[in-house]
């Protein structure tokens, strides 16, 4: 019997594909299709793939043509399975020809003829609600937001608005694009991304959402649990979605940490320790510890080691401690925070001025999870137990500056109606804004 095997991922299903299951099963008598499953595909950079896997599974058996259909999960998994089936035939669309010669090692490789004018690429496209975005405050973050906002399906920059027209012309890949004024953008998108200085962000997001838009708001979104709580409401109110951009919230590799520290794999958590700085030359951080902008670095990255922290433990703590040192501007370059639930203990230290490892450490009952520096775009962590034989290492693909991830989970928000994500939750954006308000309050803060 002639085995055939062959791989896709095979989203909305069309004549493109049929033809080439075809062709693959004509090949020989027995035909395995390896569909790629949704974290591989989102892994590879694919992020807008529509059916999730079980669908594409069921699509690909109603051809007919199929004998076998496995999972595709990770690199190097077709050299396996070929073994594995003893398969005679590895066959792929022409568009990959040449790619999987160093198959022939191990078995024939054919490449099929592609069906002309026809993609699930462009299916997608074809399908897809077009979501404007207008993009206010054209600093760092919004100068990178804007081409990886083009990596995503389905979005749109539409209007871009800066106080300063010279700051807003430095990053629009079109002039005529520059509004003249806030209203004027909020009054041409679907929605709006935030990323102005911090003390901005409360007024231009109520605005938005008062006037109907979905807002994406940089991290930290406010300063206050009162304005936190009151932003929320006011987009449930309105069945509108308003996320907290912070960008490892919507990382691959961090969801997956945080799904397999839940399910068990080291026991219960009973300690986090997360670290960031950052030692840039003063001119270089300006607003960052200006106190008149809310610098300093607690406002400014204290939002990352708290993430962890909540989705772990949760929003219930029983109490907080802060350490702080100030610069002679007032403006904390290090502060230490302690909180403490009912069984375990979180802490953090965030420099800026100050330089530490930035690593994370989730301390379990059975093992504990290491993430290295930077763990905050994490890409690679182990989980380590006693018995060093247990450990394992988990490696994932960030694609820099790694703002594609919220943009698309912000952009399925408002396609797909999920009002909120589960990634980055109203009540952990709401405490994050809670611990913050403590920080301002001077409440259980030590300066050392
Ligand atoms: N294929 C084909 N003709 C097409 C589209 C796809 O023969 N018009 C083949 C591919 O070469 C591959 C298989 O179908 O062997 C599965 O491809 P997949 O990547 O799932 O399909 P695409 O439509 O190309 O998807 P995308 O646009 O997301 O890349």
């Amino acid at each position: 019997m002639k085995k055939v095997i062959t791989y896709g991922t095979y989203d909305l299903l069309h004549e493109g594909h049929i033809n080439l299951l075809r062709r693959a099963k004509a090949l020989g008598d027995y035909l395995i299709v390896g569909v790629t499953n949704d974290s591989f595909d989102r892994e590879r950079g694919k992020l807008n793939v529509r059916n999730n896997v079980l669908e594409r599974v069921e699509a690909v058996k109603s051809t007919g043509f199929v004998d076998k259909v496995i999972i595709e999960d990770y690199v190097g998994q077709k050299i396996d399975d070929v073994l594995k089936y003893d398969v005679d035939i590895f066959a792929i669309g022409s568009d990959w020809e040449g790619k999987f010669d160093y198959l022939k090692e191990f078995c024939e490789v054919v490449y099929l003829p592609r069906t002309e004018g026809v993609s699930s690429t462009m299916l997608r496209a074809e399908s897809e609600v077009m979501v404007n975005i207008g993009v206010v405050g054209c600093g760092r973050i919004a100068k990178r937001f804007i081409p990886e906002a083009a990596k995503v399906d389905a979005v749109r920059i539409n209007a871009i608005y800066d106080s300063s027209r010279e700051a807003a012309e430095a990053i629009a890949p079109n002039p005529n694009l520059i509004c003249d004024s806030y209203e004027e953008l909020v009054g041409k998108v679907d929605a709006v991304y935030i990323a102005t200085p911090h003390l901005a962000h409360y007024h231009q997001a109520k605005y938005a959402l008062q006037q109907g838009r979905h807002v994406l708001c940089e991290t930290p979104m406010v300063l206050r649990k009162d304005e936190a709580e009151e932003l929320f409401a006011l987009a449930k109110e309105r069945n509108l979605v308003l996320l907290e951009a912070n960008k490892t919230a919507y990382c691959p590799a961090f969801n997956h940490l945080i799904t397999l520290i839940k399910s068990g794999l080291i026991g219960d958590v009973v300690g986090i320790d997360a670290s960031e700085s950052k030692l840039w030359g003063d001119d270089k951080l300006k607003r960052e510890l200006d106190p008149e902008q809310a610098g300093g670095s607690l406002y400014e990255m204290g939002s990352y080691p708290m993430l962890p922290i909540l989705k772990l433990l949760g929003t219930n703590h029983l109490n907080i401690n802060l350490y702080s040192r100030r610069n002679s501007n007032g403006v904390d370059v290090y502060t230490r925070g302690i909180i403490r639930y009912h069984n375990a203990l979180a802490s953090f230290q965030l420099g800026l001025g100050v330089k530490t490892e930035g690593n994370l450490v989730i301390s379990g009952t059975k093992g504990y999870a290491y993430v290295p520096s930077p763990w905050w775009k994490t890409d690679y962590f182990e989980l380590r137990y006693e018995d060093q034989n247990q450990n394992k290492k988990y490696f994932y693909k960030w694609d820099e500056p790694g703002l594609r991830y919220e943009i698309q989970e912000f952009v399925s928000c408002i396609i797909n109606h999920r009002s909120t994500s589960a990634r980055l939750t109203p009540a952990e954006s709401i405490a994050m804004a809670d611990i913050m308000q403590q920080f301002g309050e001077n409440k259980n803060l030590f300066e050392i």
